[in-house]
């Protein structure tokens, strides 16, 4: 297959120095990866001014060099800025496009811009310096999605809501504690990104091929300069290592989780058979064909991301298992990934956050639902624990009796009368109705981290100091 001509000149100019011939057309077609790696130019080029200026500043190439070269990247960034830098796929990646146009813009100069480095430590800088800056905004975006979550849970911190075990009416909530529910995984999913970001923050800048290098080389300063906390210890690790990918694609991943869940909620909830919220216009779809439709398409999709991105974090971690050190090629099948996964996350979370930020829970709604299916039943059983001082298991029984005994006249517990209720045990008082109601119920639970609006409240107000 192969159509290129079997000519020096094919050979590539950054190693072609040994090859008598050019590649293949399908070995190029595998081997590139300037088709997707050109997302890395910023962090690329911000790489090798450092680079440059360590050269210089320690001796080993000249001032003038050093300022020609930075002064060239940076019209090669602005090449790309504007649209019209001529990426080539013969030169396989960003790392040797940029440096083959600096050729062509400053010329001799730009062949001493690789002196004591590789493209494998070269890489693995532009790389962590791109996952870094994801989890600086999956960082933001989560804390906006907090803040829209917070808001929900202000403005609902009393109001009753059905909680639910397998999707079975269990005991009275509150709104805001079921949002607070989520600002909760939320603000884990936030200190995942911040402690992946933290410990991902060190320069493998300078560790070369594999092994270091002989040049009189200042990682510390190179470090310094891309904002790393430190160079990375080990050089072999520096070019193998790609677990601050797999950490961002592991915080995505629960986040992803996360969000796939309130998203169903809202698909649930918005149905006409539950409406306990509303969704604007603005996050609903019509159908063609059925005008009375409102579809939840936002959520339903934010409800799908989790697909692609446990696709990506399974991909890279199946890429990487079983690698030998140092750098092998397969770790070229890094970044699409990423991008993929970084991509939908930042979407998924921005739209969440809209469409948090426009829902309306319906009050009434939300309160007779809450109202419905005996879900104050453990209320019962636990004033006949407290106020007869029945064991919890055969107050449990009386009320299952009370419970079936509603059930089969088709009411809920408060409306038995209190004959019926001391027809099933013969001390209960008039007094047990206070505890029937659901504002009552929800405002008992006051164990900390319970349902009881103070309780909500008082979260909320710990929420907010620590995002101020
Ligand atoms: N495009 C390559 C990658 O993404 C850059 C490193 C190439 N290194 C090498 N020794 N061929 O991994």
């Amino acid at each position: 297959m192969t159509d290129r001509p079997d000519s020096k000149d094919a050979a590539n100019s950054m190693w072609g120095g040994r090859f008598a011939a050019g590649p293949d057309s399908i070995m190029e077609a595998i081997n590139a990866s300037i088709g997707f790696d050109q997302r890395l130019y910023a962090q690329d080029i911000r790489g090798s001014r450092a680079h440059a200026a360590m050269l210089a500043a320690q001796g080993i190439i000249s001032d003038n060099d050093a300022k020609a070269i930075g002064e060239g990247l940076l019209t090669v960034l602005s090449e790309i800025e504007a649209g019209n830098f001529p990426f080539r796929t013969a030169l396989e990646d960003i790392h040797m496009n940029v440096e083959a146009r600096l050729k062509e813009v400053i010329g001799e100069p730009a062949g001493r811009l690789h002196t004591g480095r590789s493209r494998n430590d070269q890489v693995a800088t532009d790389f962590r310096l791109w996952v870094r800056d994801q989890c600086d905004a999956a960082i933001q975006g989560l804390t906006a999605l907090i803040r829209a979550a917070l808001s929900q849970a202000e403005a609902g911190a009393d109001w009753v809501m059905p909680g639910f075990t397998h999707l079975q009416t269990a005991q009275p909530v509150t709104w805001g504690h079921h949002m607070m529910a989520y600002v909760e995984m939320f603000g884990r999913d936030l200190s995942r990104f911040q402690d992946a970001r933290e410990r991902m923050n060190e320069s493998p800048l300078g560790a070369a091929a594999l092994a270091g290098t002989g040049y009189p080389i200042d990682r510390h300063m190179t470090a310094a300069a891309l904002g790393f906390d430190a160079p990375m210890a080990n050089s072999l690790d520096a070019v193998s290592d790609r677990d601050f990918a797999l950490e961002f694609l592991s915080s995505a991943t629960i986040c992803a989780v996360h969000l796939s869940r309130l998203a169903e909620e809202l698909v649930i909830w918005s149905s006409a058979q539950f409406r306990f919220v509303s969704m604007s216009d603005k996050w609903s779809t019509g159908s063609s064909i059925m005008p009375q439709k409102r579809n939840p398409d936002a959520a339903e999709l934010i409800r799908a991301k989790i697909g692609r991105i446990l696709g990506a974090t399974v991909a890279l971690f199946t890429v990487m298992k079983g690698l030998p050190l140092a750098y092998s090629k397969d770790m070229q099948e890094d970044k699409e990934q990423v991008f993929d996964a970084a991509d939908s996350l930042m979407l998924a979370l921005a739209a969440m956050t809209g469409m948090l930020s426009d829902l309306t829970a319906n009050r009434d709604r939300l309160e007779a639902a809450a109202s419905s299916g005996f879900s104050t039943a453990t209320d019962l059983a636990d004033w006949l624990v407290r106020e007869l001082g029945l064991p919890f298991r055969d107050a449990h029984h009386v009320t299952g009796s009370l419970v079936g005994l509603a059930e089969g006249r088709g009411v809920d517990l408060p409306d038995l009368t209190l004959a019926d209720m001391q027809s099933v045990h013969g001390q209960i008082t008039q007094d047990v109705f206070n505890v029937l109601g659901v504002h009552n119920s929800v405002a008992s639970r006051q164990s900390y981290g319970g349902t009881a609006p103070a309780q909500v409240r008082a979260q909320i107000a710990r929420w907010k100091e620590k995002l101020a």
